[in-house]
């Protein structure tokens, strides 16, 4: 059985909660536009970076396999990085002729190599077959300026607790748990500093432990 936060994953950017409708509007032109600038992602744990990365995946192909997605982490060397991104573009696609997205999270763990990436995302060969996505749990002056202003920025940000309280009332009612109140809602996210991961954890073992 799919534990809540796998089967509550939002499936569309309709489900993910943007701190404004701008920046739900830049990440969709970005999907339908399929656009040649990298996405840079910026935000806290749980804010739906790596669900809008997975979204764009599966929205920017009309047939989606998972293995026209590449997901990589800052964390590794960028000669791994550069060389997985090799290989990706040489392993065969029935996406045929279309660009591929190279999602590279935890970006701002590349630290001094992050200017590296200027001249990787200006490289006419990942110019003309990679879509480039990254994501950081950092705010925008930790990120290399030169690779900032080459990319679209969103910013993502933790939603209120009457926010998360409401999507998780559904969740609660879906689940036969319709006893719990928005307010006690709120007050689990308050208590999980409105981190939506771990307050739908939280959710999900009190539902266990009533039933
Ligand atoms: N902005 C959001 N809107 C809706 N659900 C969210 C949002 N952010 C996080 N979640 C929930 O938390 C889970 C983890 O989010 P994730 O996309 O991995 O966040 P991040 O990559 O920013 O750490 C998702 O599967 C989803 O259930
Ligand atoms: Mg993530």
């Amino acid at each position: 059985m799919k534990n809540f936060t796998e089967k509550y994953k939002p499936k569309n950017l309709s489900e993910i909660n943007f701190p404004d409708s701008e920046s739900e509007e830049i990440v969709n032109h970005w999907i339908s536009s399929k656009s040649s600038d990298p996405l840079l992602l910026l935000g806290p744990p749980a804010t739906g970076k790596t669900s809008i990365a997975d979204i764009a995946g599966a929205a920017m192909y009309a047939d989606f396999y998972e293995t026209d997605q590449l997901n990589l982490c800052g964390t590794d060397t960028i000669n791994s990085i550069v060389s997985q991104i090799d290989k990706h573009l040489t392993t065969m696609s029935l996406n045929f002729g279309v660009k591929k997205l190279v999602v590279i999270n935890e970006f701002y763990e590349l630290k001094d190599k992050q200017s590296k990436f200027r001249t990787i995302i200006e490289k006419e060969l990942y110019k003309k077959n990679c879509h480039f996505i990254f994501t950081a749990n950092a705010v925008e002056k930790d990120i290399d300026s030169a690779v900032v202003s080459r990319c679209i920025v969103v910013k993502m940000s933790r939603p209120s607790p009457c926010v998360i309280a409401t999507q998780l009332h559904e969740i609660a009612c879906e689940n036969e748990a319709d006893y719990i109140s928005k307010q006690d809602l709120e007050n689990l996210a308050s208590e999980n500093h409105c981190d939506y991961r771990k307050t739908l954890q939280a959710l999900e073992r009190s539902l266990h432990n009533y039933s």
